[in-house]
C-alpha cells in the first residue's frame, strides 16, 4: 500500500511560476536571430497552429474530438456514455454518479443499475489511496454495464459535454477529497474537489435543460466540536474541527445558494463513518485489519480524560438505501434557462446507524473475526481534526423515506473481513496467499 502523502494537485491550479534570468534572455535573443531560417521553426509553427485549431473545434458544441491531455471524447467514448445512460424503462431515472470508482459511489451505482436506472459514472482516479483499488471497483461496475468517465469535476467542458449528450434526471454527487487527517498534509486538494469542483458541477447543473435534482454527500463531520448527542440536523454546525469538515460545511452553504438563486433541487446527506466491502484503505477498520493480519501494531487514540473514541459506524448497504431513498423522494428542480422559476426543494439528512461503538470494541470484533490478537498502542488523540465521538439522530430520514439501518457492526465487519480476505488473498490467520 503506498503512503497517503502524495500531493496530487498544485495549490493554485493552472499557475506556473516562471524564473527570469540573464541566461534565458541571452538564449531568447540567440533563438530569435537564428531560428527563422530553420525548418524546425516552421514545423513547430505548423504544429502549434494545428493545436490551436483543434482547441477551437473542441469548444464548438457537439464536435467530436478526443480532448488533448484527457481521456474523454470521441465516437467510441460517446457510444459508451449513451449506452450506460440508457434506462431499462422510460420511468427509470438517468443518474450521473460522481466519484463512481470510490467506495460509496461503486455501491450506489450498482444498486441504481440493478433496478433499471441509467447510470453514468465520473471519477478522476486520483491517488489519495491506492488507485488500483478504484480500478478494481471500476471492473466490477463495468461488468454490470456501467461506464465510468475518467475526468475531473473541475472540467467544465467535460461536464457540459455530458449534459448536452444526456438528459440526466438526477446527479448523485459523491466525488470529494475525503479523510480528516490528510487535510493537514494536502489542504488544497480539499479546496480543489470539495469547493471548486462542487461549484463547477453546480454551474453545469444550473444551466442544464432540464436541470437535474441533486443529491450529494456532506458529512457528519460538520457537527465538529458539538457535545450534545445524538447529532440532529437542527444542531449548530459552525465549529468544524478539520478543513475537511469546513469544506463540507461550505458545500452545504454553496448548495443552498444554488437552490435559492437557480431553483436546483438539492439534498445533502451527512454520512456517519461508512464501512463495508470495497471500503477505503485510509479508514481505521480497514487499516486495522491490514495491520493486525500483518502482525503490525495498531494505534488506538483516546480522548481527553482517557475516554475511548466512539463512532456511529454505518454499513454500506444501509447508506445505499438512504441514497436511493433520497433520490426517489427528490422533487424536480424548478429552474430553466439558468433562472429559477419557482421554489425548489432543499433538504439535509443524517444517514447514520444510531448506535456508536468504541474503537477498542471495534478492535475486539476484528480480533475475533480475523482470529488474530492485535498489538495495540494506546495514545492520546492528537489535535489533527478527529472528534471524540459521533452519534446520529436519523428520525428525519426515517420520516421522509423510511430510512432504517439494519446491520450492526459485528455483522457488517464479518462481510467486510470476508471481502478483504478474498480480495487481498490473506487467510484468517494472517498468512498472505499472494
Ligand atoms: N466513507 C465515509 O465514511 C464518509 C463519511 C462522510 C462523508 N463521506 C463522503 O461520501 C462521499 C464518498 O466517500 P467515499 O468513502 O466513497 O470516498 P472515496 O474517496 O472512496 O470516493 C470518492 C471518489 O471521488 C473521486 N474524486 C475525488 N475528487 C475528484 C474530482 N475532483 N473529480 C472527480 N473525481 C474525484 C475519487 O477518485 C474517489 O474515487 C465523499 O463525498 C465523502 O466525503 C464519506
Amino acid at each position: 500500500m503506498p503512503p497517503l502523502v502524495l500531493d496530487n494537485f498544485p495549490s493554485t491550479p493552472g499557475k506556473v511560476k516562471l524564473e527570469r534570468s540573464n541566461y534565458f534572455g541571452r538564449m531568447a535573443h540567440r533563438w530569435q536571430t537564428s531560428s527563422l531560417t530553420s525548418p524546425l521553426f516552421w514545423l513547430c509553427g505548423l504544429a502549434s497552429l494545428a493545436v490551436v485549431l483543434l482547441l477551437v473545434l473542441n469548444s464548438i458544441d457537439g464536435y467530436n474530438v478526443v480532448h488533448i491531455g484527457s481521456t474523454w471524447g470521441g465516437a467510441q467514448w460517446e457510444k459508451q456514455v449513451r449506452l450506460s445512460a440508457h434506462p431499462k424503462r422510460s420511468e427509470n431515472k438517468v443518474v450521473l454518479v460522481t466519484g463512481a470508482a470510490g467506495f460509496v459511489g461503486m455501491h450506489v451505482s450498482l444498486a441504481l443499475k440493478k433496478r433499471g436506472d441509467g447510470v453514468v459514472g465520473l471519477d478522476n482516479f486520483n491517488n489519495y489511496y491506492d488507485p488500483s483499488l478504484k480500478r478494481a471497483r471500476r471492473k466490477v461496475v463495468e461488468s454490470h454495464g456501467i461506464f465510468i468517465v475518467e475526468g475531473d469535476i473541475n472540467d467544465a467542458a467535460l461536464l457540459s459535454k455530458l449534459f448536452h449528450m444526456i438528459s440526466f434526471t438526477h446527479v448523485m454527487h459523491l466525488a470529494a477529497q475525503a479523510g480528516v487527517r490528510y487535510a493537514m498534509k494536502n489542504p488544497s486538494s480539499y479546496v480543489h474537489s470539495n469547493i471548486a469542483g462542487l461549484v463547477t458541477l453546480l454551474e453545469t447543473c444550473k444551466s442544464a435543460e432540464p436541470q437535474p435534482a441533486i443529491v450529494w454527500a456532506s458529512s457528519s463531520s460538520v457537527y465538529g466540536l458539538n457535545t450534545k448527542v445524538p447529532f440532529s440536523e437542527l444542531d449548530r454546525t459552525d465549529r468544524p474541527a478539520s478543513l475537511y469538515a469546513a469544506t463540507k460545511k461550505a458545500g452545504e452553504e454553496i448548495t443552498h445558494t444554488y437552490n435559492h438563486i437557480y431553483g436546483l433541487s438539492i439534498t445533502g446527506l451527512r454520512f456517519f463513518t461508512v464501512y463495508g466491502p470495497w471500503g477505503r484503505p485510509d479508514m481505521a477498520y480497514f487499516s486495522f485489519t491490514r495491520d493486525i493480519l500483518a502482525g503490525k501494531p495498531i494505534t488506538v487514540y483516546q480522548g481527553p480524560k482517557q475516554i475511548d473514541l466512539a463512532r456511529d459506524f454505518t454499513y454500506i448497504d444501509d447508506i445505499v438505501k438512504g441514497c436511493l431513498g433520497s433520490l426517489d423522494t427528490a422533487k424536480k428542480s424548478t429552474g430553466s434557462g439558468g433562472k429559477k422559476k419557482g421554489h425548489a426543494q432543499y433538504r439535509i439528512f443524517n444517514l447514520g446507524n444510531t448506535s456508536p461503538v468504541t474503537v477498542p470494541n471495534l478492535v475486539s470484533i476484528l480480533e475475533k473475526l480475523l482470529k488474530v490478537k492485535a498489538k495495540v498502542n494506546i495514545v492520546a488523540m492528537p489535535g489533527n481534526g478527529d472528534v471524540p465521538f459521533t452519534h446520529a439522530n436519523i428520525s428525519l430520514a426515517h420520516k421522509e423515506f423510511g430510512y432504517q439501518p439494519t446491520t450492526d457492526l459485528h455483522a457488517g465487519l464479518k462481510k467486510f473481513v470476508r471481502w478483504y480476505l478474498n480480495f487481498y488473498g490473506a487467510s484468517a490467520d494472517g498468512v498472505s496467499r499472494l
